[in-house]
Parts: C-alpha cells; structure tokens; sequence
C-alpha cells in the first residue's frame, strides 16, 4: 500500500505517494519529480544522491521515503533564486568543476552543507566533507578550487 508522505522540499510544501520500501532518491525522482539528486550506486557508496534532510546530509539511496514525513528535504534544485545562481554554482562554473555534471549536485549539496555550518573551512575540512562524493571526471581539485573561492568571498552570487 501507498504511503502518503507531505514534507518540505527547498521551501515548497510537497507532498506525493511513496511504495512500500522505497527510497528517498527514487521517492524524489519518479514521485516528485526532483530529479537533481542522481542515482550512482544505490548502496551508499558515491554520493552522487546526496541531499540534506533537516540540515543534514544524507545519502538518499538509504532513507526511506516516509521517514521525511514533516521534515525539511533541500537538493541541488533549491540552489539558484530564479535566474540567480547560488555563488557555489558561479563557483563550479568558473572552475570548470563539472564535466559529465553527475556528480555535481551532490557535490554542491555537501559543499553548501559544509560552507552553512563552517563559512571559513580549512582545505583538508573541504576534502573530508565531499570525500563521500565521488567524481570521475574532474581530479577534484577543479571542486575543491571552486569551493574554496566561496569560502574566501572571492565568488559571490
Ligand atoms: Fe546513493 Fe550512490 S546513489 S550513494
Ligand atoms: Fe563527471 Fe564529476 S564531473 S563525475
């Protein structure tokens, strides 16, 4: 049986229904139709599902769906303000931070996440919070540039 789930999402109050067992990322793509957070691995291993749920990080291949009842779910699709990028989007841009872009919205989630609890992270703290963000394509020092940039003020919105 469905299961009636109403939370917030960037904001916005949604809600939808999700299946028996599903999980936060296919609840958040088929059901409500954010499709930023992506699928990679689907066992908690790549982070390309990352989004936050009341001011965390999660791994949304790992949550249940109903367990975000009532609560407040942000994605990468929350970043811009309308045509106004968030600065860490200008960021990766002026980097060339994303190449394939797969891994990007979760990288900018864990990097916002990063930034909203510790505005001045050192680089090593900026590592240890996307290390559970893997990306092929970039050598993820193009990332770590781009949110170091934030970090320092030097890209703004
Ligand atoms: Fe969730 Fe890879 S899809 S960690
Ligand atoms: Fe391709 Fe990161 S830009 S996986």
């Amino acid at each position: 049986m469905k299961t009636p789930v109403a939370f917030t999402l960037n904001g916005v109050e949604r809600a939808a229904f999700a299946d028996p067992g599903q999980n936060l990322l296919d609840f958040l793509r088929r059901a409500v139709g954010d499709l930023t957070p992506k699928y990679g691995c689907g066992q908690g291993g790549c982070g390309a599902c990352t989004v936050v749920v009341d001011g965390k990080t999660v791994l949304s291949c790992l949550v249940l769906a109903e367990t975000v009842a009532g609560k407040r779910v942000e994605t990468a699709a929350g970043l811009a303000q309308g045509a106004a990028l968030h600065p860490l989007q200008h960021a990766f841009m002026e980097h060339f931070a994303a190449q394939c872009g797969y891994c990007t919205p979760g990288m900018l989630i864990s990097a916002r996440a990063l930034l909203d609890r510790n505005p001045n992270p050192s680089r090593a703290e900026i590592v240890e919070a996307i290390s559970g963000n893997l990306c092929r394509c970039t050598g993820y020092e193009p990332i770590i540039a781009a949110i170091e940039s934030v970090a320092a003020g030097r890209t703004r919105a």
